[in-house]
């Protein structure tokens, strides 16, 4: 995939592109990316890029000649161009899954007031990452790639995908690491059991209650199976199931005749 970027603030790059999963990304050539400096397009004699509105109004607006020649130069007939503002549909998983599916990415990051409306005659998309106005399209735009990037093949594995949040309409299951205990917590026995029938159960009951709990919008979404309304009665009554407390029991067994 090829990703270019259209912005007046290219030096804001440069750390996130050279950094761990990016950086393998792009060494491994699963992604090029390209930042364009839109003032060098402009064709004023001081480099001007932004103009006052028409009909008054606060701030300034990114002009149409300096962004459309920036625009064209880097455009091709497999060119999906973006642009980042807070009017455009938010960006969910699903869709940096299908971005990532595309072959060229041109990125537009508007700053100042905006953009002068024109310019979104020459936009496939427009995507904004959330209900909150930024200083420009920047972030939003690492926010985009980051989200895109690490779906190609040869930044993660894809098992790692699996079970994160939102890709199965669920929030991930909480995850623990050494040590065992930690200031009198307790990593959840089950994890222990060596039994992964009953850790991926746990893990899935785990992943309902949490998304029950913090995202009622997507639970209410979600299609139960018959499992998982099992699950939800114990989640429901606050119950631990016979097959976790087998599954504790039986790896507390398990390691007594090892020690004995
Ligand atoms: N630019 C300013 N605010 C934005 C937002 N919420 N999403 C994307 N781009 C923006």
């Amino acid at each position: 995939m090829k990703i270019t970027i259209l912005t007046l603030f290219p030096e804001f790059y440069e750390s996130y592109l050279n950094t761990s999963i990016i950086k393998r990304a792009i060494s491994k050539n699963s992604v090029e990316v390209h930042i364009c400096n839109i003032r060098d397009y402009s064709l004023d004699k001081t480099k001007r890029v932004d103009d006052i509105p028409f009909g008054g109004g606060n701030g300034m607006l990114l002009k149409c000649q300096p962004v459309l020649d920036a625009l064209r130069a880097v455009k091709t007939e497999n060119s999906k161009v973006i642009y980042l503002g807070p009017t455009g549909k938010t960006l969910h998983q699903s869709v940096a899954r299908t971005l990532s599916k595309e072959e060229d990415l041109v990125i537009l990051c508007g700053h100042y007031e905006g953009i002068d409306q024109r310019i979104l005659d020459y936009v496939d998309e427009v995507i904004s990452i959330g209900d909150y106005i930024l200083t420009g399209g920047e972030v939003a735009s690492l926010v985009l790639m980051d989200s895109v990037i690490r779906l190609l093949d040869g930044a993660i594995t894809e098992s790692s995908h699996l079970d994160e949040s939102f890709e199965n309409g669920l929030l991930e299951y909480p995850q623990y690491t050494q040590p065992r205990v930690f200031e009198g917590k307790e990593v959840p026995p089950i994890l222990f059991s060596g039994n992964h029938q009953a850790i991926d159960k746990w893990r899935r009951k785990e992943s309902l209650k949490l998304t029950k709990e913090k995202r009622p919008d997507l639970f209410e979404k979600y299609s139960l199976t018959k499992q998982d309304k099992k699950l939800l009665d114990e989640i429901e009554n606050n119950k631990v199931g016979k097959w976790e407390e087998r599954a504790i029991e039986g790896a507390k067994k398990f390691t007594k005749n090892k020690e004995a």
